[in-house]
């Protein structure tokens, strides 16, 4: 274990989602695929961590971890339950909640999208309707004219291209469709909207004269996809062409790549993000296998790396090797939105937390231009199709009785935060021959 420091302007937090915490909203597309039964155990985002009504208690975590910022996402469907009309109740609990946040020196990042959505755009067509993507961008004018004088940093999807391969391709998350040409379809629209949420938001805050810097941009999940066999290699440059390129490309500077350039459209050319959102998990290695029936690829592990609960290799080099590689292409800042690991015994985050920012401090000294950092979550949540069973927190959540409990690695975390890095002191403090297993 190696001390580090991030700098006295390096911003560290902790980042959640709507469905995951709020609990309570019946309004919402994944309450729906909750009840039809696709959650591996059978739990259902009505009960979630019951956070919509434990702002205040949640805040005080957020304050014993010293985070400098929080990413928090909003529920469109609380907010337009019907559409054309707008919740004031729910907006008046998310302005609450959030100068709560900004009363306690916590900057808000604001997601607009984090995979769920209305019941009702869904059953009217959802992105496959190119004229559906008013419905959201009404939305999203409603909110930034409501909330922007409090929040100048905004995330308008969340991993766009897992929710277009899960939702569209896969077929696992709502609407759980499989065709890779609806898939493709529904990116081009994401890519679309986002552009023009990218310029509403500014010209809102630009025409109110709301304080402070907008900044506007995607949190994408970016992987890893490495190969060892000739073959896997080859697979391994598809899976990323579609996985991080499309979306990623798309995003940024507006334009579609083949094949989304097919269908028209795309071809505007500039940046449309103020800082590149990066979310890190996991590095997966590509083999090449030949199965009709199914995809043509296949991840395997690396045996040499540590496991999370979930299974996935524990692989810190990747968060810088993503940042290096699209601040090379970019040259913009980047805030890494996500980074966090499922680990119920609290026994690899410690580690995983120190070396993942380990890595972001060496970026920072190669001049590369990484700015704030979000673990992935402040406490055990409802994780999509896995409901209740991971352990992504740094509070444990007990989801019977609500009861939220300190992780270790809680402390470890707020010390960092503190910090702002790693010291010799806290390696002593917290470690066991130089490693935070404890
Ligand atoms: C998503 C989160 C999710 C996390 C852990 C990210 O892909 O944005 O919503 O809980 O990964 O799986």
């Amino acid at each position: 274990m190696v001390t580090f420091k991030l700098g006295d302007q390096f911003m560290l937090g902790t980042a959640t989602s709507s469905a995951q915490i709020e609990g309570g909203d019946t309004n919402n597309t994944w309450y729906k695929w909750c009840l039809e039964g696709h959650i591996k155990d059978s739990s259902n985002c009505i009960n979630a961590c019951d956070h919509w009504n434990r702002v205040e208690q949640d805040t005080e975590l957020l304050k014993n971890l010293n985070v400098q910022t929080h990413r928090m996402s909003l529920e469109w469907s609380r907010i337009e339950p019907f559409p054309g009309e707008f919740s004031e109740e729910a907006m008046k609990h998310y302005r609450d909640e959030i100068r709560l946040l900004v009363k306690n020196n916590i900057k808000p990042l604001v997601t607009l999208h984090h995979f769920s959505e209305p019941i009702w755009f869904q059953d009217m067509g959802g992105w496959k309707k190119p004229f559906n993507c008013e419905y959201f961008i009404r939305y999203v004018r409603y909110v930034v004219e409501n909330l922007g004088d409090l929040v100048s940093d905004w995330v308008t999807f969340n991993e766009p291209n897992v929710y277009t391969s899960m939702g569209y391709l896969i077929g696992i998350f709502p609407p759980g469709e499989r065709n890779i040409i609806e898939s493709l379809k529904v990116m081009a629209q994401i890519i679309n909207t986002h552009v023009r949420v990218y310029k509403l938001i500014h010209e809102i805050r630009r025409e109110h004269n709301f304080n402070g810097k907008t900044m506007v941009g995607c949190a994408m999940h970016l992987r890893v996809f490495d190969a060892i066999t000739a073959t896997g290699k080859m697979v391994a440059k598809a899976v990323n062409y579609y996985f991080n390129e499309l979306l990623m490309v798309g995003t940024t500077t507006g334009r579609f790549l083949f094949p989304l350039s097919l269908m028209g459209g795309g071809d505007k050319k500039g940046i449309y993000v103020d800082f590149l959102g990066i979310n890190y998990y996991t590095r997966n290695i590509v083999e090449f296998v030949f199965d009709p029936s199914q995809y043509f690829y296949l991840f395997v592990n690396d045996r040499s790396l540590g496991k999370s609960d979930l299974g996935w290799d524990i692989y810190p080099e990747g968060i810088y090797r993503v940042c290096k590689k699209y601040y090379d292409r970019y040259r913009l800042p980047i805030f890494t939105t996500e980074n966090g690991i499922s680990d119920r015994k609290d026994n690899k985050r410690p580690d995983f937390i120190a070396d993942h920012l380990y890595y972001i401090a060496k970026a920072i000294t190669e001049g590369i231009q990484i700015e704030r950092y979000y673990y992935w979550t402040l406490m055990d949540n409802f994780e999509w199709l896995e409901g209740e069973t991971t352990s992504f927190g740094l509070y444990e959540c007990n989801f019977k009785t609500q009861e939220r409990t300190a992780r270790k690695s809680a402390q470890l975390y707020a010390d960092i935060c503190k910090n702002k890095g790693l010291t010799k002191d806290m390696i002593e403090k917290f470690s066991k021959s130089g490693h935070f297993t404890w």
